[in-house]
This record gives C-alpha cells, sequence and structure tokens, in this order.
C-alpha cells in the first residue's frame, strides 16, 4: 500500500486519499475486524474468567455489555476512521478541524495507538506460548503426564527467558510479515486464510467436545445463570473484557474503518463483527469446558486454564496429541490476526505522519514492540521480584508485565472508549453521524441514544471502580 505523503495537519486536510489501500470488500473489512476482535480474549481469556466468575450469570452480563456498550462504541469508532479517512490520530484532527470541534479530541487516537503498542508488547509473549505448545502437544510430551508433570512443564517455559525470547520473536516477525506487505496484500489476504481455517478448526474442537460425555454440563455451565455467583467484581470483568474482546478503546477499529469503503454499512458490518466474536468465544467455551468436566478439573483454574488445565486432559485423552496441536495453532491463528491489528495504528501513522514506507514503519513498529516485550519476558523470571511502582499502594507486588496490563487493560482502554463515547455522542454534529450511517430513524435513536446515556456511565462506573 502506498500513502498520500502529507505531513501536519494542514497536508492531513488537503492531502490526496486516493492513493491509500482500502478493503476490496465488505466481506474483507468483515474478516479483518472479526480477525481483530477475535483472538487470546476468546480462546484464553473468556473461558478461564467465565470459570472463575461461576459461569452462566456472568455469561449474560457479558452478552449484555457486548450490546449496550460494545456494539455502540464500535459503531463510533469505524465510523470516525472512516469520516476521516486517515489513521486514529489524523482523523480525528482532521474531523475536528473540519467542524472546529476543538484541539483536544485527537488525543484520542493518541492513546489508542499507545495503548495498542503496550499492549501488542505483551500479547506477543502469550501468543509465543501458544506457538511453543504446538510443538509441546504434537511431541506426545503430555502423553499420561499427571497434573504437577503438566504444571511443571508450563513453569519451566515460563522461567526460561531464552526460550521465550525465541516465540516472542516468532510471533512478532509473523505478525510484521503481514503488516509490511500492506492492506490488500498483506491484512486482507492473511485474514481471509487464517479466519475460514479459525472456525473450522474451531468446529473441530467442539466436535471433538461433544465426544467426552460432558458436553451437556458444559453447556449448562455457560448457558444456565445462577446469579447467586455473580459478583459485583465480575460485572466488571464483564464489562471490561466486552473491550478488550472487540479490540475497543485502542484506535484498531478506526484504523481499519479508515479503509472502509463509503457505501458500505458501518452498524450492518459492525454487528456481524461484534455476533461473530461472541459466538466464538461461546464455542471456545464449548470446546473447552466439556474437557475440563470429562477429567474432573476446576473451571476456576485463571489464566493457566488454556495452558495447563487443558494440555492436562489432551495429555489423558484418545488422539489427544493431535488435537493438542490443532487447538495450540487455532489459538496461534486467533492470536495472529489480533496482534496485527495492533500494530497497524502506529504503522498506519508513521507511514502518513513521517513519510516512511510500509516495509521501514513496520519494521520500525515491529522492532521496538518486540524489544518492549523482553521486559514483560524478564518480569515473568529473572525480574520476577521488580515491583517498579511498588511505592504506590495499588501497584504493590506488580511486575512490569502486570503493570502493563493493569495500565491497558484498566485504565488506557476504558478511558478511550469512554473518550470515544463523549466525542462521537456529544460532540461531532447529529447530522454529521446520521450522514455517515446512513440509519432508519429508529435505528438512528437507539444507537444514538445508548451512546449518549448508557454507554459512558456503565464505562465510567468500571473507570472509576477500577481506579478506587
Ligand atoms: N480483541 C483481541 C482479543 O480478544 O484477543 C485483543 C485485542 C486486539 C485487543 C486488538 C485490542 C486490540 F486493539
Amino acid at each position: 500500500m502506498s500513502t498520500s505523503s502529507s505531513t501536519g495537519a494542514e497536508g492531513v486536510m488537503e492531502g490526496s486519499n486516493a492513493k491509500r489501500g482500502h478493503w476490496s470488500s465488505r466481506l474483507a473489512f468483515i474478516l479483518a475486524a472479526t480477525g481483530s476482535a477475535v483472538g487470546l480474549g476468546n480462546v484464553w481469556k473468556f473461558p478461564y474468567i467465565t470459570g472463575e466468575n461461576g459461569g452462566g450469570a456472568f455469561v449474560l452480563v457479558y452478552l449484555l455489555c457486548i450490546a449496550a456498550v460494545g456494539l455502540p462504541i464500535m459503531m463510533a469508532e469505524v465510523m470516525i476512521g472512516r469520516r476521516g479517512g486517515r489513521s486514529p490520530v489524523n482523523s480525528l484532527r482532521l474531523i475536528v478541524e473540519r467542524d472546529s470541534l476543538g484541539r483536544f479530541w485527537p488525543i484520542v487516537g493518541i492513546i489508542g495507538v499507545i495503548a495498542a503498542f503496550l499492549i501488542l508488547s505483551f500479547y506477543s509473549v502469550i501468543g509465543g506460548w501458544a506457538v511453543s505448545y504446538v510443538g509441546t502437544a504434537a511431541s506426545g510430551e503430555l502423553v499420561g503426564k499427571d497434573a504437577d508433570a503438566i504444571g511443571a512443564i508450563f513453569s519451566g517455559l515460563v522461567s526460561d527467558p531464552g526460550t521465550l525470547l525465541l516465540w516472542h520473536t516468532v510471533f512478532m516477525a509473523l505478525v510484521m510479515l503481514v503488516v509490511a506487505r500492506g492492506v490488500s496484500s498483506g491484512l486482507e489476504r492473511a485474514v481471509s486464510i487464517l479466519m475460514p481455517a479459525l472456525f473450522v478448526l474451531l468446529l473441530v474442537a467442539v466436535g471433538y467436545a461433544m465426544t467426552t460425555g460432558h458436553f451437556g454440563e458444559a453447556a449448562a455451565f455457560l448457558f444456565q445463570p445462577d446469579f447467586s455467583k455473580l459478583t459485583t467484581e465480575g460485572v466488571l470483568t464483564a464489562l471490561g473484557h466486552a473491550f478488550f474482546t472487540l479490540s475497543l478503546g485502542m484506535a484498531v477499529m478506526m484504523a481499519y474503518g479508515s479503509y472502509l469503503p463509503k457505501n458500505v454499512s458501518i452498524a450492518k458490518t459492525s454487528i456481524t463483527v461484534s455476533v461473530i466474536d461472541t459466538v466464538v468465544a461461546l464455542l471456545a467455551g464449548l470446546a473447552i469446558f466439556p474437557v475440563v468436566f470429562a477429567n474432573g478439573l476446576e473451571p476456576g483454574a485463571g489464566p493457566g486454564l488454556i495452558f495447563q488445565t487443558l494440555p492436562y486432559a489432551f495429555g489423558q485423552m484418545p488422539m489427544g496429541s493431535l488435537f493438542g496441536a490443532l487447538f495450540f495453532i487455532l489459538l496461534i491463528f486467533a492470536a495472529w490476526t489480533s496482534g496485527i491489528s495492533l500494530l497497524e495504528p502506529l504503522v498506519e501513522w508513521l507511514e502518513e505522519q513521517k513519510g516512511m514506507n510500509r516495509t521501514v514503519s513496520t519494521l520500525g513498529a515491529g522492532i521496538a514492540c518486540w524489544a518492549l516485550g523482553i521486559a514483560s519476558i524478564l518480569s515473568l523470571n529473572l525480574w520476577s521480584d521488580v515491583f517498579p511502582l511498588g511505592m504506590f499502594s495499588a501497584f504493590e507486588g506488580k511486575t512490569i508485565f502486570d503493570l502493563l496490563d493493569y495500565l491497558t487493560a484498566n485504565i488506557l482502554l476504558p478511558l478511550g472508549g469512554l473518550l470515544v463515547a463523549i466525542f462521537a455522542g456529544w460532540i461531532i454534529s447529529r447530522q454529521a453521524l446520521e450522514n455517515e450511517l446512513n440509519l432508519s430513524a429508529g435505528g438512528f435513536a437507539l444507537w444514538y441514544n445508548t451512546l449518549r446515556f448508557v454507554t459512558p456511565v456503565a464505562v465510567a462506573v468500571v473507570f472509576i471502580y477500577n481506579l478506587a
């Protein structure tokens, strides 16, 4: 993809948009946005937080959060991206300058680009775990091992900086390879192969789970709400996760929206992406919990659920090595397409603002992010007792890895989301929104009022609770 060489706000306003890349179709955008949304959040995090929060009631709240908070913000982000037609920061700048809306708002894009960069630095480390587990499962190393031995494999990986670095490097290289090739021959081609492959693998995993004899138990766990198990904390976790899983508050959907052709319906595509993301999370639950229950394991095992609990189960089951390896390949595909979307906003900005070509900007952004990832790797082992902000009680006992996760998930992301909701709901003119979204009167009113009233209040509550 080539870019306009304009720099600065004026250049941005006058620069031609004709040379930018575009998704070739509505489907291409849906695959790419779904690729971003579906990731470790769906296959790794959703099952374990559902397990920790008691199942059904939590799932119900999560679905509500997707509909009432996630979807309206996704529509707003895609709309801002497409209306500006530039990288997130410049799209916002263009919109505020065109309609004299004040100088503050481009900061939303800056927060997003920074958050995406920080997230990728440790997301890639976890993506690397998935890469490493393909070999672990395929080699038969899990077969017949007891839970302690399986736990030792995981701690062995996490405590070895060299191995972690190797897999982190492999994962980051995969991401950079695709991003460097640009929107149509890189991103679009990758998602059009990886996403269908991911769905097939997921269905195979669910099919396999059905043979365990505990499918009904898992379905009941996920879909029968027991409100006595729901806590305030659980509600907040559900809301925070709705952001993470839909890739919101991080400028990603703005960046992707900027390549969206004008004639595509933002509402329909955003609904499609949200529904697919949700279905994938539920399918991941239906693939994982039957295996957990069949082996008498603990659904609330936490972050180790798919790297410790599940590998134990694979080691006990017929053809477990094959299905284990396929499962981790699925996880890599999911994480890969999300990783790509995390690097894109910064690369797009470097190209546009600094006039770098695509390869140079990908190398620059990717290597910087890879280097930051090393700090996360070390904080899992050699620096596991280094707590850089330990002098503040809120950050006591938090390693660099923990801090990056906390800063992005609990602060930058809700803040970005809240600002997007305020900007789209209260600052941009209603007329401009109507033109861009092109909805029926009823549909528009529903979206607009949710975005103006429900979404900001919900996000503000989480934000303040998390800070407190
Ligand atoms: N949505 C991805 C997941 O669920 O794993 C994670 C993610 C990707 C978050 C891109 C944020 C983002 F910008």
